[in-house]
């Protein structure tokens, strides 16, 4: 880090320890500051201590650290306004605003948008109330796709296979006020492989990132329930060229272009979750930020400066990516347990040294040991010239990390390599 730029990274997952040590590759940029940051990525950041939804305390810092531009990961920060803030402030802040980033917070906006804009993806309708939506539900073909209208981690989502599971997933969405009592989104089921398309967006500007596949179940063989995300790859095989310019100019270009349209501009990642069906590729879900554990496996294979990237997406300019040619592939560490409850403070042991990165997603360090802090733990990202050979990196690799509280799926990348 040769450069004088002084950038803000605000999260602490994976992700952020990909873009932390993307950053660290720019030659514009001389101190990376991250808050609130982890164990791993205080080995290539300075950590400080503030919440990411802690608005006030984050534009204090960055004008007091002139910051001259900083970069906003987490959902939850971006729903409560921190680009909004940052703007405000007259700081240069990547990411979207709160009201952009509906796309992700409000199903039913996407839905919406998507529905005006002739942007393919499931047909649906909205619900309320429960009787409404059950009448709806148990006169059509299964399986039934459900979903909670708002933030849920990924856990907002049920395909059923059964009526009973439709039924049992409505009254827990719209009966129990464990989920806040909202609204649901039911869809016509879509089938074929998935894959992620990020973009980097400004207004009707699109800059295309390299595909990713995400693992969304917890066990090998896409078994268990759906997690945040379980491993990834890059590149993905089965996206075509041909495949990729219609994501582009049918999806990803439309939906930035309808944004700007119904007056909020998209500035920052646009992550398309989308899925090949026989009819071409389709939207599944977008989310307003950089995909977790996708990015692990995607920054990486950025040749060009994402400092540049970030910069010109601020401004609404024009910048060229180059990506190398290489195969990525990660494999996610996750505490025991997880999704469901798990217990945090297990010793980890042999995460130095070793020839894939170890991205860190919940990691802390406690009375000089690296402990598990997450339901999501460690990202190990092998890479080679094949996704075969970073993927034999990869698995060596974790069968070094010792630490008697994780496990993780050994078939990653397997809808590609079997
Ligand atoms: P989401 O949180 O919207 O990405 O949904 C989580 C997972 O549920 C997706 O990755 C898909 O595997 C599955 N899913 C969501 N919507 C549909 C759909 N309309 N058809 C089939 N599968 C779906
Ligand atoms: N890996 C899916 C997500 O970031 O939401």
């Amino acid at each position: 880090m040769n450069g004088e730029k002084r950038v803000l990274v605000v999260g602490s997952g994976g992700r952020c320890h990909a873009i932390v040590d993307a950053l660290s590759r720019s030659p514009q940029v001389g101190k990376i500051y991250c808050a609130p940051g982890n164990a791993g990525i205080a080995q290539q950041a300075e950590c400080v201590a503030i919440g990411v939804e802690n608005v006030d305390a984050l534009v204090e810092f960055a004008k007091n650290e002139k910051i001259d531009l900083a970069v906003i990961g987490p959902e939850a920060a971006l729903a409560v306004g921190v680009v909004n803030a940052f703007k405000e402030n007259g700081l240069r802040a990547f990411g979207p605003t709160k009201e952009a980033a509906q796309i992700e917070s409000s199903k039913e906006f996407a839905k919406r948008l998507m529905a005006k804009y002739e942007i393919p993806t499931a047909g649906y309708e909205a619900f309320s109330d429960y009787e409404g939506a059950w009448e709806y539900v148990k006169a059509r073909p299964l399986p039934a796709v459900i979903k909670y209208d708002g933030l849920a981690a990924g856990k907002g989502v049920v395909v059923a296979e059964s009526y009973e599971d439709a039924e049992a997933a409505l009254r827990d969405m719209l009966l129990d006020e464990s989920f806040g009592g909202g609204r649901v989104v039911v869809e016509d089921f879509l089938d074929g492989p998935e894959f992620s398309f990020m973009c980097v967006v400004s207004g009707e500007k699109v800059y295309p990132l390299a595909m990713a596949q995400d693992h969304k179940r917890a066990y090998d063989g896409d078994k268990g329930p759906n997690t945040g995300g379980m491993g990834a790859y890059s590149p993905v095989p089965f996206v075509t060229e041909e495949v990729e310019k219609f994501a582009l100019e049918k999806i990803m270009r439309p939906t930035a272009k309808a944004m700007v349209a119904e007056g909020v501009p998209f500035v920052g990642v646009l992550y398309g979750g989308l899925i090949l069906t026989n009819e071409g590729p389709k939207v599944i879900e977008f989310n307003a930020r950089f995909g977790d554990p996708e990015t692990e496996v995607v920054l990486p294979r950025l040749k060009s400066d994402i400092y540049a990237l970030f910069d010109a997406a601020i401004d609404g300019r024009d910048c060229a990516t180059e990506w190398s040619e290489e195969a990525l592939l990660g494999v996610v560490m996750a505490s025991k347990g997880y999704p469901g409850s798990y217990a945090k403070g297990a010793v980890i042991e042999g995460v130095e040294g070793l020839q894939s990165k170890a991205y860190h997603m919940g990691t802390a360090q406690k009375d000089g040991k690296l402990v598990t802090a997450g339901g999501r733990v460690l990202m190990v990202v092998g890479r080679g010239k094949t996704l075969a050979e970073a993927k034999a990196m990869a698995e060596r690799d974790c069968a070094q990390i010792e630490c008697e509280n994780l496990f993780y799926r050994k078939d990653i990348g397997h809808k590609v390599l079997d």
